[in-house]
């Protein structure tokens, strides 16, 4: 399954920001508690995007890890490349497509990782199979991404909004089932972890906010509700009258964002 993707700096990294700024949990924390990283591992991201992953993991073991991030949007590494000048800090930012071969020889990593990004993969045998040539024996394999239930409150607002099907998620609808399987098939060993981040909007503007960078997020994927930067202003008005009803209703708004991550060993 071919999946076209891109995903626009800026929404990226307003998405990051409502996590953090509206969230009741800590995502990095979850994941460092999960994964310790250690000083003098090798470490690589796969859709390492602006790079938040690289710089958490950098942080944790003080600059002690030799880490390679690589994603296949270059306006993407800029960022990451401009942020590890500003921290002086010393990551590989690369390209890399997850649907070719990686540029990495066998047993080379310790820890590869893959923060909701691998699982737009076109073909999840070959990725997944690159991951574990790429890493060494012993060496683990984490993947963060939505599970099902994620963010069910924001597909319910759309659906009223709009009265449509909600085109299904590559992400979510395949990350228990296909990715979970996939993995099991190809690692020794595989688990499944789950963390829910309450986000709590004081008012009806962050959270249109937050649609805003998430429909484009996967635009191409949401062509079924919009044609043209017109019928998509006029969704988003949609969506804004039922959440402020909603709001004036329950006096907040609630979304929960619930992430699985697969950890798994070669
Ligand atoms: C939702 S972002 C997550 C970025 C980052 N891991 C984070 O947690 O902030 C998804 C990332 O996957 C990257 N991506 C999508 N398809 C890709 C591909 N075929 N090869 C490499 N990266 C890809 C995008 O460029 C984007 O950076």
């Amino acid at each position: 399954m071919k999946i076209n993707y891109s995903e626009p700096s800026k929404d990226l990294l307003m998405r990051i920001d409502i996590h953090e700024k509206y969230g009741s949990a800590n995502i990095d924390v979850w994941t460092n508690d999960l994964l310790k990283p250690q000083a003098g591992m090798n470490i690589l991201d796969v859709g390492c995007g602006a790079g938040k992953l690289c710089f958490l993991f950098n942080d944790y073991v003080k600059g002690g890890a030799k880490i390679t991030g690589g994603d296949f949007s270059e306006e993407l590494l800029d960022k990451a490349r401009e942020k590890n000048k500003a921290f002086g800090a010393d990551i590989n930012f690369q390209f890399l497509d997850f649907n070719e071969k990686f540029k990495f020889t066998d047993n080379t990593f310790d820890l590869c990782t893959s923060a909701f990004a691998i699982y737009y993969a076109s073909d999840l045998d070959f990725t997944f199979g690159e991951a574990h040539r790429v890493l060494k024996p012993g060496g683990r394999l984490f993947v963060s991404g939505p599970l099902p239930e994620n963010k069910q409150m924001f597909y319910d607002i759309i659906k009223e909004a709009t009265n449509a099907t909600i085109p299904p998620m590559p992400g979510s609808s395949r990350f228990k089932g296909d990715i979970f399987n996939t993995i099991s098939k190809i690692f020794a060993k595989a688990e499944l972890h789950k963390f829910e981040n309450h986000l709590t909007f004081p008012e009806v503007a962050p959270f249109i906010d937050y649609v805003r960078a998430s429909l484009s997020e996967d635009r191409k994927l949401w062509t079924s509700m919009f044609n043209g930067k017109d019928e998509y202003e006029a969704l988003i008005g949609k969506i804004t009258d039922v959440a402020t009803r909603w709001f004036k209703r329950d006096g907040k708004l609630v979304m929960t964002k619930v992430v699985g991550g697969i950890l798994a060993t070669k």
